[in-house]
């Protein structure tokens, strides 16, 4: 897909986040959290975990998207917390965040990325295939939601990043 015409234009950037964010993002994943369509996080979790959130924000510094990434084992990662503002869906903002979030996770060493979604069409429209969530038992209270991963070995052209 192409990006959409206002991050061509640079205006909003992508990146990862800070602790200056802590509080946005709260906001923002506690707006989907309300909808049970993503897990809480307090902001004293988000500030803890800092270095593995990536956030989408405007020139005023308004942070419109966000995810993060969360170690499972040694070679796969969760990408958790994938929220975007209403006011902004559509725009390509969750396909870029995904995408700084699969950079975060080749670059520490992850063969393979996935989570746990309501919402299928969109991982399957950025390319994650949907798999038995009993490969990932940690999560199987969560018995509404599918699993979908994806590999990340092969995807560092994909992501634009240095061998
Ligand atoms: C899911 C979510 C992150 C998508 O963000 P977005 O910025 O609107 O998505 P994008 O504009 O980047 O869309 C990327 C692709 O996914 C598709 N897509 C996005 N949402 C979709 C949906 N609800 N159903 C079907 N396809 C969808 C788009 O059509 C686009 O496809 P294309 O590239 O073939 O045109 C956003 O809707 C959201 O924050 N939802 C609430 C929280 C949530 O469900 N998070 C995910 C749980 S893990």
């Amino acid at each position: 897909m192409t990006p959409a015409p206002d991050v061509l234009q640079g205006r909003i950037v992508v990146r990862r986040a800070r602790t200056a964010d802590v509080l946005q993002i709260a906001a923002l994943v506690d707006e989907w959290a309300a909808e049970e369509l993503l897990l809480p996080r307090s902001a004293s979790e988000i500030a803890v975990a800092i270095d593995d959130y990536v956030v989408a924000v405007d020139l005023r510094g308004r942070v419109l998207a966000c995810g993060a990434l969360r170690e499972y084992s040694p070679s796969l990662a969760e990408l958790v917390s994938l929220a975007v503002a209403r006011s902004a869906h559509g725009r390509g903002l969750g396909r870029l965040v995904v995408a700084q979030i699969e950079r975060l996770a080749l670059q520490r060493g992850y063969a393979s990325l996935f989570a746990h979604t309501l919402n299928t069409e969109f991982f399957s429209a950025v390319g994650y295939v949907s798999v038995d969530r009993e490969r990932y038992p940690e999560k199987a209270a969560r018995a509404h939601t599918t699993c979908v991963v994806r590999a990340l070995v092969g995807e560092r052209e994909r992501l634009s990043i240095a061998a």
